[in-house]
């Protein structure tokens, strides 16, 4: 059984959060694929390179969930041979035996735009950064900046920009607890997988 479901959204949205919970429930697969990105930044080198040559063992470093390697993840994000080297594997997983849940930024456009359910969730940019900044703690501050600065790259760049898919369903999670979007989450992707087998 294929079936995908692709969640695409801004920083610290809840698409992680969602994401696991949804692989959990339906006992799909789950991939971040922000990590990717993150640990082509923080490899050091060049990142083209890097990102050919990145190995699952990369993406267990302790140091990827920082607000720097956030903001550099986004720099070599915007670099098309980086996004390039990383496609195969994305599609793999996505199309991969058992059904797969992938979150990022361009999953329901470019990586999987046949995915069965595409999700984008997405909250207010002072609700976004007040979550980052309970798990980074911090300037409040300097990490709502933090998240408008790559709010405005990832959508501006021109590959793969940040963008909802024409067909997504969109949950706008800015006054939801974390149960409420989880359950608006599945509920869509129980319709959908309801209705394929
Ligand atoms: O967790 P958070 O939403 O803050 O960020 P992330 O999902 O770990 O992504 C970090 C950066 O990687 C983003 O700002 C994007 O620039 C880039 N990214 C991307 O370009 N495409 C993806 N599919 C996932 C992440």
């Amino acid at each position: 059984m294929i079936f995908t479901v692709a969640i695409d959204g801004p920083a610290a949205a809840g698409k992680g959060t969602i994401g696991r919970a949804v692989a959990d429930r339906f006992g799909f697969r789950h991939l971040d694929t922000g990590l990717l990105y993150r640990a082509v930044a923080v490899a050091g080198g060049d990142p083209v390179e890097a990102a050919r040559h990145l190995t699952p063992e990369d993406l267990q470093r302790g140091d990827l969930r920082t607000l720097e390697a956030g903001r550099a993840a986004s720099r070599v994000a915007a670099l098309p041979e980086v996004r390039a080297a990383l496609v195969d594997f994305q599609r793999r997983v996505a199309r991969s035996e058992g059904g797969a849940v992938l979150d990022g930024r361009d999953i329901g456009t470019v990586i999987c735009p046949e995915a069965e359910v595409k999700l984008f969730v997405t909250a207010s940019p002072e609700v976004r950064a007040h979550r980052r900044w309970l798990e980074v703690g911090g300037d409040a501050g300097r990490v709502l900046a933090e998240v408008k600065e790559r709010d405005a790259r990832d959508m501006e760049r021109a590959d793969a920009p940040l963008q909802a898919a024409w067909d997504a369903v969109v949950i706008d999670t800015s006054a939801m607890g974390t149960d409420e979007a989880v359950e608006a989450a599945c509920a869509v992707v129980a319709r959908r997988f309801a209705k394929r087998t």
